[in-house]
């Protein structure tokens, strides 16, 4: 069904009148490319997340360069948890990267740090990197994993594309050592349109991401590349939007955490949702996950929700399930599995009012298979 057909959609932009003037009065400018606003947009994203920031045109596109700013190399050995988007594992293929798949944690949906120290045991040192993932908003146990990574030895690289805002221990995502990388794609807590940033605490890291954004250009010397890098440049027309929408996001995370918790509390049946550990003091929700019991259920459920009008969704594939990974289809991941059965998602976005998510609560009515 497309999306205009739902009585209450899976996502919808906030884009308002104060959006549209903004950036209408960039291409007025002259100078709609990357530029003065872009800074500006920069420098406030770093306030915010207490870090360093560089804007790039997409979350993948940022995975993708923190990557190459890290020093990925072909056949280098990444780690990435079975239950994601399919860009966990893209992005590293592309760069000629091995990836090997870790189990998710069946109540959290993140990675499972023990099963991630087994396969980090298993591979004696050989696993360079390992992108962690916080599904849907929810922070995983950074803590848990940035021990890991100083007695394995690997680079730690957040992919917290779902994540913007989302707290850990009381600290934002994006402002830890590590890096992190987030997406502003039109579902995200905020948005751009198409876009993303990469956060980090290095400010040597953040010269060569700003020199891989730009074809690895010199900064005297216009034509000579010291990097091999491309154009993963964002626009000013974007960063007009993203300015606006920055402002707005802590009333955005809260709104979301308001109708996931009317969601929580009044779908009760035998749903069952993300588990949020004590560890995390903010979700942001960009997804809001449920679990049944068995395929069965969901599959009859979503279909009941979606008849209803509401877009609810099965979850992703996971990683090593995927048919553009033949490669990975020898590892069992059996929570990711468990999770690729039973998951399903309800709408939740930025300006969702409390009817369409009462909209959302009664489809559950007369639902079959849940009881
Ligand atoms: C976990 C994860 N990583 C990466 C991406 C890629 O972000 P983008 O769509 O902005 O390229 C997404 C997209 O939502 C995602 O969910």
């Amino acid at each position: 069904m497309p999306q205009q057909e739902f009585n209450v959609p899976m996502s919808k932009p906030d884009i308002g009148i104060d959006e549209i003037d903004a950036a209408a009065s960039v291409l007025r400018s002259g100078w709609p490319t990357q530029g003065r606003v872009t800074e500006k947009f920069e420098s406030m994203l770093s306030q915010y997340l207490s870090s360093n920031v560089c804007v790039i045109n997409s979350g993948s596109s940022a995975l993708l360069c923190a990557l190459v700013a890290h020093g990925l190399k072909p056949g280098d050995k990444v780690a990435i948890p079975a239950f994601t988007f399919i860009a966990t594992s893209s992005i590293p293929k592309m760069l000629g990267a091995q990836v090997v798949v870790v189990d998710s944690d069946p109540c959290t949906m993140n990675i499972d740090p023990g099963s991630l120290e087994r396969l980090l045991k298993r591979y004696d040192g050989g696993i360079k990197f390992v992108i962690t993932v916080d599904v849907a908003g929810m922070p995983c146990d950074i803590d848990a994993l940035v021990d890991l990574a100083k007695r394995y030895r690997f680079t730690l690289i957040e992919d917290a594309a779902e994540s913007f805002g989302a707290r850990y221990k009381d600290k934002l995502l994006g402002s830890h050592d590590h890096t992190a990388i987030f997406s502003f794609q039109i579902a995200k807590q905020i948005t751009t349109i198409e876009g993303g940033c990469i956060s980090t605490s290095n400010k040597k890291l953040l010269q060569v991401i700003r020199k891989v954004r730009d074809y690895g250009r010199n900064e005297k010397e216009r034509y000579v590349h010291d990097l091999v890098g491309a154009n993963f440049r964002t626009t000013d027309l974007q960063s007009a939007i993203g300015i606006l929408q920055l402002k707005k996001a802590e009333e955005y995370i809260s709104n979301r955490n308001k109708i996931a918790q009317e969601y929580r509390i009044r779908i009760k049946d035998s749903i069952h949702f993300q588990q949020v550990p004590n560890y995390v003091s903010r979700h942001s929700y960009m997804l809001f996950f449920g679990l049944t019991r068995s395929k069965k259920s969901r599959d009859q459920l979503v279909r009941h929700l979606i008849a209803q009008g509401i877009d609810a969704r099965k979850s992703w594939t996971p990683i090593h399930m995927q048919p553009c990974n033949p490669e990975l289809h020898r590892f069992r991941c059996s929570n990711a599995e468990v999770i690729f059965d039973c998951a399903f998602t309800l709408p939740i976005y930025n300006a969702m009012s409390r009817a369409e998510a009462r909209l959302v609560i009664d489809a559950f009515k007369n639902a079959p298979g849940i009881g």
